[in-house]
């Protein structure tokens, strides 16, 4: 039998790191966010759709650095085209003309969108869309679906460390796939509605993944249409894995507002928003602006990255990986005697057990994993990248059954 991972050096590392840095890890890369004592906590390296950890072990890697990784790690054209990109200079005192370049080619990709513009992480353009929204509409409120997570900006964090009430004092929250509930809002708050954001389907942390029931997002769009309230879509995470025009193409929808980042760029931190012609004037008056912003090694990752997704039309194969995977999970399950939930689009899978709502299943069954050179992550739904090929596939359902089978024996079912 194959040895099973340690995670020593990512132990020692971590007690380090706890030393200078609040909580060590911060956000969700923390390890009390997986499973404490059974999941690698440091990086080394990457190839292809393989993940080595600091103690040198190797994963078939579903988390995808929590989404960007689309294409693979280090994949050769993204990294050669900003490494050409590099030999110029980082960041300078001015856009380039890359910028306009990744401008015009997400404008001419996302169905419906006139204007684009560029930030370095989710969180910088959900918060732009929502300033440009309150711009458009001189309006206040911003009405959002309840668990869904728009970025660590305070208008969007709930009760999580440093927040004082009034951070979301305009904020509503209704419930997923209750286009009612938000109509009910939107007329208790008649004219100061600014804006309802969602995700173009319900992807929350610790629950299984839920997509749009027939006519939720249309009847959103009327809703936002009659009340003249700007309908935005947070596609951060789902966006590219879906549909390369926008995950509002897969579920067809059309908002006024889209919010890009996580597989925009295969690894290299930028994101983007991009808006419809009414919205340009009020989106160029809000003061958007960072020290990186204009940096242009992304912007040429991005071209690069969006090209190749093309080219390869990766959508169609991870499709295909994503289904093998929730397919072959629920059948080594079955075979198990256990019972699971596979949720989500084929490229963003989730998987939950039957009967539980402690993770305890989840938890024990992703450290085993682990220990079998397979990261699945307990609590936050997976991504599939180009780079998961058949084989690969095949040898994640082999670590699954034997990791079911522990699960089995220690659970009962
Ligand atoms: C749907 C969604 N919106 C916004 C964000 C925030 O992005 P970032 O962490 O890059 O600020 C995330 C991050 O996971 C996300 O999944």
């Amino acid at each position: 039998m194959k040895k099973l991972y340690c995670f020593d050096k990512s132990l020692a590392l971590f007690e380090r790191a706890a030393r200078v840095i609040p909580s060590g890890i911060s956000g969700n890369k923390n390890p009390a966010f997986a499973v404490p004592g059974s999941f690698p906590y440091f990086a080394e390296s990457g190839e292809g759709c393989r993940y080595r950890d600091v103690d040198g072990n190797v994963y078939i890697d579903y988390l995808a650095a929590f989404g960007p990784i689309v294409l693979g790690y280090k994949n050769p054209v993204v990294e050669s085209a900003a490494a050409e990109q590099r030999r110029t200079g980082t960041t300078f005192n001015h856009p380039t003309e890359r910028a306009v370049e990744l401008a015009e080619k997400l404008v001419a990709t996302i169905s419906g969108m006139d204007w684009c513009a560029f930030g370095k992480n989710g969180s910088d353009v959900t918060a732009y869309a929502v300033q440009a929204a309150r711009e458009h509409t001189q309006r206040r409120k911003i009405i959002k679906v309840r668990g869904a997570y728009h970025g660590s900006q305070s208008w969007c964090r709930h009760g999580i460390g440093g927040l004082i009430e009034s951070d979301y004092e305009h904020v509503l929250d209704f419930s997923w796939n209750d286009a009612t509930e938000a109509e009910d809002l939107l007329l208790e708050h008649e004219g100061d509605v600014a804006c309802i954001i969602i995700t173009p389907y319900h992807h929350p942390a610790f629950g299984d993944q839920v997509m749009p029931a027939d006519g939720f997002l249309s009847d959103l769009q009327r809703l936002c249409k009659r009340h003249g309230v700007v309908l935005i879509s947070d596609d951060i995470r789902a966006g590219f894995r879906l549909d390369l025009r926008g995950s509002h193409e897969y579920f067809d929808f059309e908002p006024d507002i889209t919010c890009y980042c996580k597989a925009m760029a295969n690894g290299y931190a930028i994101s983007a928003c991009l808006g419809t012609q009414d919205l340009k004037n009020a989106a160029s008056k809000v003061f958007f602006t960072g020290t990186y912003y204009t940096s242009a090694p992304e912007q040429a990752a991005a071209l690069a990255c969006l090209a190749e997704l093309e080219r390869t039309d990766a959508v169609s194969h991870m499709m295909k990986m994503g289904r093998m995977l929730m397919e072959g999970l629920h059948t080594a399950a079955e075979n198990n005697g256990l019972e699971v939930t596979l949720s989500g689009p084929p490229t963003l899978p989730f998987m939950t057990f039957a009967n539980e709502d402690n993770f305890r299943r989840s938890q024990r069954f992703s450290g085993e994993a682990a220990k079998r050179g397979v990261l699945l992550h307990p609590h936050h739904n997976w991504f599939i990248m180009l780079e998961h090929g058949e084989a690969d596939i095949q040898d994640t359902l082999d670590v699954a059954d034997t990791c079911f089978r522990i699960i089995k024996k220690e659970f009962g079912s």
